[in-house]
């Protein structure tokens, strides 16, 4: 039996603190699509870290943690992030495998990204540079290299191959930056990497599932950022959905139940892209501010704005959306008035559909306004207990998205979260 938890809108709706207060009740915790661009942050007692490649589970201790073969895995940022996990006193070794089709970030693949990015000017994605768009690129291109690679005697000459065609292409941006200069850190990484248990993600998963293991797949990015069903051209490279999870890990639909779709009580967007909701006011301001919304991987800030429920819909359906977690509460607990989003007017007409390219239309948003509750949830343990003006606000998104809010997070902490 396989849940999956994923991002609803943009990403950083705080997944890693969901899957970490879930990963409890299962007993593996998976990535199945995604890399270092990834920023999900958890605080263990009061300490606070950012995980990127490495699912959030790995800080409980009994639980097996998968990358999977729809990961796109940085084994530089790969190193580091286990030295931070090993403060903690874990032993990420035990616990952390990887699948061998995981495909391999090359330090070629963020230079590449970075010259992209620069060409297109104005018209630049926001990408996090990780290199990201490049490692998938020659995943469906057919030239990337994957873990299991590594175990090959030749991997060093397939690897200059690589290398050689993407100078080539660096070439032709006239991309100027040295691109040997990291390699030697590159490849003591990859020694690194090789240390973990590198297995067959397909049979391990599907092995666990037969013996009746549970398994949570954890999502990165958010749904309004998948390659297919995002804003494109401004989206992220991977299938951030939940059918991303059947491709990413080798499982099949059937065995996926429950999708557990996360949403702030507001919203946020990093990067750049259309934001219909985007609020450049002290509002916005004030989102950003009380709700820290600076990116976990980049710092960059966070563009802030009122929830968008023709997105949330949107992300619902394409999801499969069994039960919505609304994270950040709290950081609406100072607003004397909230808005919610339900529905665009574009050419005058009002519409509950997100349209095909949003960033060549003027989608003027038609807000219904709700009182705020102008009071401190950050302690409140049960529902009954939080203001009437939430309740009203939350029947009225289960009411538009026909998909219950069934737990609300009203703070960072690991116990900040109540049950509806
Ligand atoms: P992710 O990428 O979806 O895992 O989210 P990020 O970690 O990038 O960003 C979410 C941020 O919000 C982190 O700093 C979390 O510690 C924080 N956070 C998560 N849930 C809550 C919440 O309910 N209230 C507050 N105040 N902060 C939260
Ligand atoms: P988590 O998992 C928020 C955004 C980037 C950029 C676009 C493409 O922490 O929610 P990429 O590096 O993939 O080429 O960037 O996607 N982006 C994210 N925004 N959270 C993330 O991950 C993101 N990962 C990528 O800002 O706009
Ligand atoms: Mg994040």
């Amino acid at each position: 039996m396989v849940d999956v938890i994923l991002g609803l809108q943009w990403g950083d709706e705080g997944k890693g603190k969901i899957v970490d207060f879930f990963a409890k009740d299962y007993d593996v915790i998976a990535r199945f699509q995604g890399g270092p661009n990834a920023g999900h942050t958890l605080y263990v007692g009061d300490k606070k870290i950012v995980l990127h490649q490495v699912p959030s589970g790995i800080f409980h201790e009994d639980k097996i943690n998968l990358i999977g073969n729809g990961v796109v895995l940085d084994a530089i940022t790969l190193k580091k992030e286990c030295a931070s996990i090993a403060a903690f006193g874990v032993d990420y070794k035990k616990n952390l495998f990887i699948s061998e089709r995981t495909h391999l970030i090359l330090p070629t693949h963020r230079a590449l990204d970075k010259a992209s990015e620069i060409s297109k000017g104005n018209d630049k994605i926001g990408s996090t540079l990780k290199g990201i768009g490049p490692a998938y690129m020659d995943k469906t291109g057919r030239n990337g290299l994957r873990v299991g690679d590594l175990l090959n005697k030749n991997f060093k000459s397939q690897y200059i191959e690589l290398r050689t065609k993407h100078q080539r292409i660096l070439d032709n941006f006239n991309f100027q930056e040295d691109i040997t200069a990291g390699e030697a850190e590159f490849f003591e990484a990859l020694e690194f990497l090789k240390e973990f248990k590198i297995v067959n993600g397909e049979y391990f998963i599907n092995d666990k599932i037969s013996s009746g293991k549970k398994l949570l797949a954890e999502g990165a990015q958010g749904s309004m950022l998948d390659v297919d069903f995002g804003t494109f051209p401004f989206v992220t490279s991977s299938n951030t959905i939940s059918a991303g999870v059947c491709s990413g890990l080798g499982i099949a639909p059937q065995k996926i139940k429950e999708v557990i779709g996360i949403t702030k009580a507001y919203c946020t967007r990093v990067g750049s892209g259309p934001f219909p909701t985007e609020l450049n006011d002290e509002t916005g301001e004030f989102l950003r501010k009380t709700g820290n919304e600076f990116g976990s991987t980049t710092g960059r800030p966070r563009r802030c704005g009122w929830i968008d429920l023709v997105a949330l819909n949107f992300a619902c359906m394409i999801n499969g959306v069994t039960k919505i977690v609304m994270t950040k509460a709290d950081i609406l607990d100072g607003l004397q008035d909230l808005k919610v989003c339900n529905a665009y007017k574009i050419d005058g007409e009002e519409k509950n559909q997100v349209p095909f390219q949003m960033n060549r239309l003027e989608i003027e948003c038609v807000y219904k306004q709700f009182a705020g509750w102008k009071k401190d949830i950050t302690a409140v343990k049960d529902f009954q207990s939080m203001p009437t003006e939430m309740k009203t606000y939350i029947d009225y998104l289960n009411n538009y998205l026909k998909v219950p809010v069934k737990y609300i997070s009203n703070g960072p902490g690991r116990e900040q979260i109540v049950t509806i």
